[in-house]
């Protein structure tokens, strides 16, 4: 298709059901783009398109009970001039009119330019790019890590500070929604959590009208895991919370540029990936919350009225070797990646952190059990593997605690540091919030663990990582304010892991 041919606006040119065609004709003052446009999960060669048609961002009453054709177009600048791919997308009335395109066929290590055209109406340009091809030398891969972005407890302006970084994507460690609020700066379309699929596709539509957050998604391609308050992830067979399960992974879905859909009705969703950044980097993004065994079963004999009951005191049944966080399937997956890599940089990307930590509260000792602390004989494996397969330069990369957190990775709190297995970079939130009974054991228990290099959790931020054959880079991004609109980001610091040396270093 060539640029004036999809600017026309003729809608008829392309082969599709006689059906699917005149839907699309009859719907085009009805449907709209109001969440803009999104790309996800590139490989070296392909990446995913994402659209939702709408009336509105808060009218999501159905379009039609049948599918509508989308038409998109990918050049190589971004007038759209230089055209490389175009089709049509389906967008499916059962998966709320999205539009998931997996364009293959692309270079590796490009930008492109994107955009999506319903009848006359043509969607904004959106900007993606793909990966290095993998084995190939990368000189140098910069990337941007995100997490947990409650919509109440501020605006998502930590994502325009990324605009002049020049990543080539941005990692999502989940909680990209919040089922739950309290109140805060601004409030949710309701104050109940979400029940039903339409629920959770309006907590969705809500938080894609933060115009930072739409900005990030034009702008660049996300890959996007899922974490707790996305869905769920309570041990239960409660069908009515199986079901509200599944409700959540598809609207979910539905919101996000991601390759795989859930099976229907499934309380399931696949969204395991790993990639690799030429030879420079590989990285793995296990699924953490959908296998892992319970992470309440030391609840009991814990004081519930420290920390909100977030830190509980460890109990004999987390030590048991089969007690897993990621489950034997997603492990053998990890330890293979690990132990056949020829990358110069390991990365692990796990949403909860992997350094140990002690706390200690009424002379109990007390861990944070959500984290990896509670799957110790899990980790212990991956760290051994790491060090019986001489696994090169290793990292960590985690949310979830709304804290920023430079670590050295030890076997045990207490260990030398000079032991450290890899190093570990838990990136504050978008937006969320870190109160005080949560962050002050924190900051309390920071001399019994003297592996943890860097500890902060009122800044709001994300982490620039920028990797060389030499050297890795942690610049810690955080914001003036999100109280409000309007904040401004800078670097607050800056760590760095030599290549082949054990220890991260402050610049
Ligand atoms: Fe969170």
């Amino acid at each position: 298709m060539k640029r004036r041919d999809f600017l026309a606006g003729t809608g008829l040119a392309l082969a599709a059901p006689a059906l699917v065609i005149r839907r699309a004709m009859a719907q085009p003052l009805a449907a709209d783009f109001p969440f803009s446009v999104a790309s996800g999960d590139p490989t070296s060669d392909a990446v995913i398109l994402w659209t939702k048609l709408a009336r509105a961002a808060d009218d999501l009453t159905p379009l039609s009970d049948q599918a509508i054709e989308v038409e998109w177009i990918v050049a190589s600048d971004e007038r759209l001039t230089d055209v490389v791919r175009s089709g049509t997308g389906i967008a499916r009335p059962e998966l709320g009119h999205s539009v998931h395109v997996d364009v293959e066929g692309l270079q590796p290590d490009r930008w492109y330019w994107y955009a999506f055209k319903l009848g006359r109406k043509m969607s904004p340009i959106g900007r993606t790019r793909t990966l290095p091809a993998a084995r190939v030398a990368a000189s140098r891969f910069r990337f941007n890590v995100v997490s947990c972005q409650h919509w109440e407890n501020g605006y998502f302006d930590v994502y325009d500070g990324m605009a002049d970084d020049d990543a080539s994507f941005v990692l999502h460690l989940g909680d990209y929604i919040y089922e739950v609020g309290r109140g805060g700066v601004r409030a949710h379309e309701t104050k109940a959590a979400p029940q039903t699929l339409d629920d959770y596709r309006r907590r969705h539509a809500l938080y894609k009208t933060d115009t930072a957050l739409r900005r990030a998604h034009e702008r660049m391609p996300f890959m996007v895991t899922l974490d707790n308050h996305d869905a769920l992830t309570d041990d239960t067979d409660d069908l009515a919370r199986l079901k509200l399960r599944a409700a959540a992974y598809q609207a979910w879905y539905e919101f996000q540029p991601v390759r795989h859909a859930p099976a229907p009705s499934s309380p399931t969703m696949p969204i395991l990936r790993g990639r690799d950044i030429g030879n420079l980097m590989r990285i793995s993004i296990p699924d953490t919350r959908q296998f892992k065994d319970s992470e309440t079963v030391c609840a009991e004999g814990s004081d519930k009225k420290f920390a909100f009951g977030v830190f509980q005191k460890p109990c004999a049944g987390i030590e048991t070797p089969e007690r897993s966080m990621l489950g034997m399937a997603q492990e053998a997956w990890l330890d293979e990646r690990l132990a056949n890599s020829g990358a110069r940089w390991n990365v692990i990307a796990s949403t909860v952190m992997m350094t140990p930590f002690d706390m200690s509260h009424d002379g109990d000792l007390y861990r944070y059990l959500q984290s990896w602390d509670g799957y110790p004989a899990e980790r212990a494996r991956i760290l051994d593997r790491i060090a019986g397969s001489k696994v090169a330069n290793p990292v960590a990369l985690a949310g979830d605690i709304h804290s920023n957190l430079v670590s050295n990775v030890v076997r045990r709190a207490g260990d030398d540091p000079r032991q450290a297995l890899m190093s570990e970079f838990v990136g504050t939130s978008i937006s969320s919030l870190w109160p005080e009974p949560l962050a002050k054991p924190m900051q309390d228990a920071l001399p019994a663990n003297p592996h943890i290099r860097y500890y902060e959790s009122q800044k709001r931020g994300y982490l620039r990582c920028t990797v060389t054959d030499d050297l890795w880079t942690t610049d810690l991004r955080t914001i003036d304010f999100t109280d409000r609109a309007g904040g401004t980001v800078s670097t607050d610091k800056s760590f760095v892991v030599e290549n082949g040396e054990v220890g991260i270093k402050q610049v």
